[in-house]
């Protein structure tokens, strides 16, 4: 038995939302639209299956990536050998508990924002513009207008390497600009948020305001990954590739946008590799002009 047949039979007698494909292109679950086919993949609906794929990753050592829902991630053109998940059904509970918000890590940052809103909850405003997922905010510490992501959290709970959950404080998740110590386990399964009562119309006004400026400075009509670089300490990456006069530079399909420069879109079938030339030219130059380094702040899977 290979590793997909186990697999495809964990599925067949389920009666659950989980879903599983083989051979499939994960050009359909990025926001980038870009990336080879992975062998497998998995929209897992519960911890049990959670757990039992990282059984089959360690007894078959097939990789395994969770892409939540693939807004900061640029996927190879090579096919991925392993498994990609995403978490859905028990992952995307969202309950409230006076200003406590219990959430999986599959609900959506729009979701959460807009939830928490309507319970008169101040905190994650700034997360309407922003389409990832709670796990990937979690693990990247997620950010904009002065706010982040690590800064409402009480609790994580992840799975370990041993498909075993455990749960983690705030400290513990060791959160910083763009990052947190997260990524070592196998899966960000849940958490619980601190929010602050208010106003529910201020609330929503707040974070209307916030959506309005960011598709304002923002480019929101191409496919794209959010900000390409963290910004470095001091400077903002944008306006550096703006001063660099690097806007509307091109790469095969890939350009840097002309609303900001610190996004690259796909405007014509781009390929990751049109993609990571344009990061490694726009890096050079910078490097070159000002003197800073650039750090990728998109997510590589199968390079
Ligand atoms: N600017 C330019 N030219 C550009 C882009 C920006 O001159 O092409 C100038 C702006 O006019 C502004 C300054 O640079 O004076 C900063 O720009 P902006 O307010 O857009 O903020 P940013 O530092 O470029 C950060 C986050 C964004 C977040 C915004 C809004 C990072 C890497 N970026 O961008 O987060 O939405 O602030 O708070 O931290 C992301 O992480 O994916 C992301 C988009």
């Amino acid at each position: 038995m290979s590793w997909k047949e186990e697999l495809a039979s964990l599925t067949q007698n389920r009666n659950n939302s989980s879903k599983l494909r083989f051979d499939e292109p994960l050009s359909k679950h990025n926001y980038f639209g870009i990336g080879g086919d992975a062998a497998a993949y998995f929209e897992v609906s519960t911890t049990g299956e959670l757990a039992y794929v990282v059984q089959l990753k360690k007894r078959w050592k097939v990789p395994v990536a969770i892409i939540g829902r693939g807004s900061n991630l640029l996927v190879s053109d090579a096919r991925y050998p392993g498994i990609a998940v995403r978490l859905i059904g028990e992952f995307n509970r969202l309950e409230f508990d006076q200003n406590r918000a219990h959430v999986g890590t599959g609900v959506s940052l729009p979701r959460l924002s807009k939830t928490a809103a309507s319970h008169g909850l101040s905190g994650v405003e700034f997360a309407l513009g922003i389409p990832g997922s709670v796990g990937g905010a979690l693990i990247m510490n997620a950010g904009a207008w002065g706010s982040s992501f690590g800064d409402l959290v009480e609790r994580v709970q992840v799975m370990t390497d041993e498909g075993e959950l455990i749960d983690l404080s705030h400290d513990d998740a060791q959160f910083s600009y763009r990052h947190s110590g997260l990524k070592t386990y196998f899966c960000v399964t849940g958490a619980i948020l601190n929010l602050t009562p208010g106003d529910a119309e201020e609330v929503a006004n707040l974070m209307q305001n916030l959506y309005n400026q960011k598709i304002t400075s923002q480019p929101f009509a191409e496919e794209n990954a959010g900000c390409m670089f963290k910004n470095p300490p001091g400077h903002s990456a944008g306006k550096l590739i703006d001063e660099c006069g690097l806007k509307g530079y091109r790469v095969g399909g890939a350009e840097v946008s002309k609303i900001h420069g610190n996004f690259i879109l796909n405007l014509d079938n781009a390929t990751a590799q049109d993609v990571l030339t344009l990061v490694r030219h726009i890096q050079d130059h910078v490097k070159r002009e000002r003197g800073v380094d650039l750090e990728m702040e998109v997510q590589l899977l199968g390079f």
